[in-house]
């Protein structure tokens, strides 16, 4: 009797749960169950025999990968971006790319505000005065903020995320302008007319660098730039430089143009708020995001269509 072999699923990351409690028994599993990536030589050699693949968004799925996986049927992106995938090459090869939409919206919106409030209310400096054991009590002047209240919150990229920012935002008493793709008001406008922006758009060709050194200098002059989203849409030296003239004052950033590495001339700034990528770090959105990306592996492992494929492929 011949038997048959179980397809596999290679997922690069720990969870925030085990897999094997969305999996059904007829798929096998390896994990590389670590925070840390894997080497690049070691991810290619794991993925050969993987029917499935469960990338995170450190990870890059190219035509090398896709070449290292002759078996792979969907690339389940532990993500709601999809920049760390060539779709495009998945399409060709029959594979299919998955996201995890809608699940991470309220989370990514929460630590949003929490960063606007940051900035606005000087946290950080705060936190490190007392820390410091220099704080010689209440002064009147001392570390002085601004509202929300009344000022102009402007969103880029007004998807799930940007709305949800949006309505917290009006509960904070702000008026709301947004600009997309879709709609909104024009990208000068938003610039011109904001005291605060916040990033909520995809990184495309197109959004790389949206926020360039022209741009943040079209700003107003004392906003504030909050960017949740992808760090190459900000150009990170125009952003230091913008800071440093005081044309800006202040940046809260949980991502990152070069990712995990940040520009050296961010790291030592007073007026930076700097995170490492937590918009979606809370334990029911991180267990939302691997059940459904999970789910879409089942789906296809076992014939079916996903139900978040972000690209179309001819069925296999
Ligand atoms: C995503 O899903 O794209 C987020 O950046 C993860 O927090």
């Amino acid at each position: 009797m011949c038997r048959v072999e179980k397809p596999l699923c290679f997922i690069t990351r720990r969870l925030a749960l085990d897999p094997a409690r969305v999996l059904g028994p007829g798929i096998a599993v390896d994990q590389h169950d670590a925070e840390t990536p894997l080497p690049r030589a070691e991810l290619l050699r794991r993925v050969h025999d993987a029917g499935a693949l469960l990338p995170i968004l450190g990870d890059r799925v190219d035509a090398e990968l896709l070449d290292a996986a002759p078996r792979l049927r969907v690339v389940a992106n532990h993500a709601v971006g999809t920049d760390n995938i060539d779709v495009a090459a998945c399409t060709a090869r029959g594979v299919w790319v998955t996201n995890t939409p809608g699940v991470l919206t309220e989370s990514t919106a929460d630590l949003t505000l929490a960063l606007i409030l940051a900035l606005a209310r000087r946290l950080r400096e705060g936190e490190r005065l007392v820390r410091s054991g220099k704080w010689l009590g209440w002064a009147p002047t001392q570390l002085l903020g601004v509202e929300l209240s009344g000022k102009t919150l402007g969103i880029f990229g007004y998807g799930r995320i940007g709305r949800a920012v949006a309505r917290r935002a009006e509960g904070f008493g702000m008026r709301v302008l947004f600009s997309s793709r879709g709609g909104g008001v024009a990208l000068d406008e938003l610039l011109g007319e904001s005291d605060v922006i916040s990033i909520h758009a995809p990184l495309t060709p197109e959004t790389r660098h949206a926020f360039g050194a022209q741009q943040l200098l079209s700003m107003r002059r004392g906003a504030l730039l909050v960017n949740t989203a992808r760090g190459p849409i900000v150009d990170e030296a125009a952003l230091a430089a913008a800071l440093g003239s005081g044309h800006l004052a202040g940046a809260a950033l949980d991502v990152f143009e070069h990712e995990p590495s940040v520009n050296p001339a961010l790291l030592g700034r007073d007026d930076v708020v700097l995170l490492p990528h937590l918009g979606s770090a809370t334990r029911e959105t991180r267990e939302k995001m691997a059940q459904l990306a999970l789910s879409q592996v089942e789906l296809v492992l076992r014939g079916e269509r996903p139900t978040t494929a972000v690209n179309e492929v001819a069925r296999r």
